[in-house]
């Protein structure tokens, strides 16, 4: 059966939203049809017409605008019966992205998000994963910056040289800032789960979740104490703020793409500190604000500093940039180090991207049939997403030493 819209967009009108609409206005297919979703007709309208002003050409068909509200079960179902691939962009998603989620997991269709809620995404794969492989359905979590760009690039750097172990993801540098959507997001998973402990580990989103020796166990207790990468000149490296999101998602590809990257394969992600005071005093103050994110009063104040639909200053966007590295060691024990700049905002402008780019190429591929089914990883569509990335604002070079 025909659908009405190879692709529907909801959350068009939110901060990552704004940087959607024009990368698809420039790189959809003429031929294709597509629409876009908000609760207000008018406030998509004019986010349509102020976008289309600004592009010097457009290459896209204009999208249909659908009214949608997605607390709304006949809305959700409208949605699901007219699209091949939805793109889920309106959170939170454990309260307004799951009625979609669910549905979409139902009706045999593709469907990508931005949804980086780690114990949220654990809960959907418990409930969800066989229901979508029975339906036909694909549908891919964490298509934002966190997890599309650590979990298509091991995906990619094992494509190059070969199966590795000891696998880490270090960040030099991260610049940005966070909108009231993400904000929002993050309080309601403490709300929601009480912690990110409740997660279980890193392998929470695979199938072998009691299987220790993939599982790096060891990445919880660089949560108590720094650490030093020696691969890395002895730097100190403390928990990223990404690592359960991102961890969880690249050891689920490793588990669906069947042990590919090797079999002692582990992966774990952290920040790059200046020195041991400065890391000693960060897993400190990360384990603090754990703790308190627990605590409503807590959740309130940094709601109230952030409340949602704040979204980031122009300059705080366009000042946005990361660089990571990520190091492996390859089958003859040598390290093997792949460093990545994110030249524009990996968390909005980047995210945007990605999650276009993940859209994209599932539509190709449920179109040829060689979609995986379930609830699988940006990985699993393939090395060749990454190569995609590097087409825009991201550059990546293999080195056999460090610096
Ligand atoms: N993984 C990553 O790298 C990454 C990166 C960026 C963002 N995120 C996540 O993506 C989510 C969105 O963040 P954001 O800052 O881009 O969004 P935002 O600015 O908070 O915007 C939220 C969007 O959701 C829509 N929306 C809210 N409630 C709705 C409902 N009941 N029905 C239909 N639409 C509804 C709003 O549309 P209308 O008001 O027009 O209806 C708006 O467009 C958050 O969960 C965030 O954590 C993840």
């Amino acid at each position: 059966m025909t659908k009405k819209y190879a692709i529907t967009v909801t959350g068009i009108t939110g901060t990552t939203g704004q940087y959607v609409l024009p990368y698809l206005l420039l790189n959809l297919n003429g031929d294709i049809n597509w629409a876009v979703c908000s609760r207000s007709k008018a406030k998509a309208q004019a986010q349509l017409d102020a976008t289309v002003a600004d592009l010097t050409a457009v290459h896209a068909k204009l999208p249909d605008i659908v009214e949608v509200d997605l607390t709304n079960q006949q809305d959700i179902n409208r949605l699901v019966t007219d699209t091949e691939v939805v793109v889920g962009m309106a959170g939170p998603f454990p309260s307004t992205g799951y009625g979609l989620q669910t549905a979409s997991a139902e009706a045999g269709i593709g469907y990508v998000d931005l949804c980086g809620d780690a114990p949220h995404i654990a809960k959907l794969i418990r409930e969800y994963h066989e229901r979508a492989e029975t339906s036909g359905s694909t549908l891919i979590n964490a298509c934002g910056t966190s997890s599309f760009l650590q979990d298509t690039a091991i995906r990619w750097l094992v494509s190059k040289v070969g199966p590795l172990s000891d696998v880490r993801s270090i960040a030099l540098e991260m610049l940005g800032s966070l909108s009231g959507g993400t904000v929002n997001s993050m309080t309601l998973n403490y709300q929601i789960y009480g912690s990110y402990s409740a997660l279980g580990g890193p392998s929470s989103f695979s199938s072998e979740r009691n299987d220790t020796t993939t599982a790096t166990t060891k990445l919880w207790d660089y949560v108590k104490k720094p650490a030093k990468e020696p691969r890395l000149g002895g730097m100190y490296v403390v928990p990223s703020m990404t690592q359960s999101i991102n961890t969880c998602t690249v050891l689920r590809s490793y588990t669906l793409l069947n042990r590919v990257y090797g079999p002692n394969f582990t992966y774990a992600e952290y920040d790059k500190s200046r020195n041991r005071v400065a890391a000693s005093v960060w897993t400190f103050a990360l384990k603090c604000m754990t703790g308190m994110m627990r605590t409503s009063w807590f959740r309130r104040i940094l709601t109230a500093f952030r409340p949602p639909g704040t979204v980031p200053s122009k300059r705080t966007t366009e000042a946005a940039h990361a660089t990571f590295v990520i190091v492996g060691n390859k089958l003859d024990g040598n390290p093997v180090y792949m460093k990545i700049n994110v030249a524009k905002d990996p968390m909005y402008v980047t995210a945007a991207t990605c999650i276009c780019l993940a859209a994209i190429e599932l539509l190709k591929q449920r179109r040829s049939g060689t979609a995986p089914s379930g609830i699988v990883t940006p990985a699993t569509l393939g090395p060749q997403l990454f190569d995609q990335l590097q087409e825009h604002n991201v550059a990546a070079e293999i080195k056999s030493s460090w610096p």
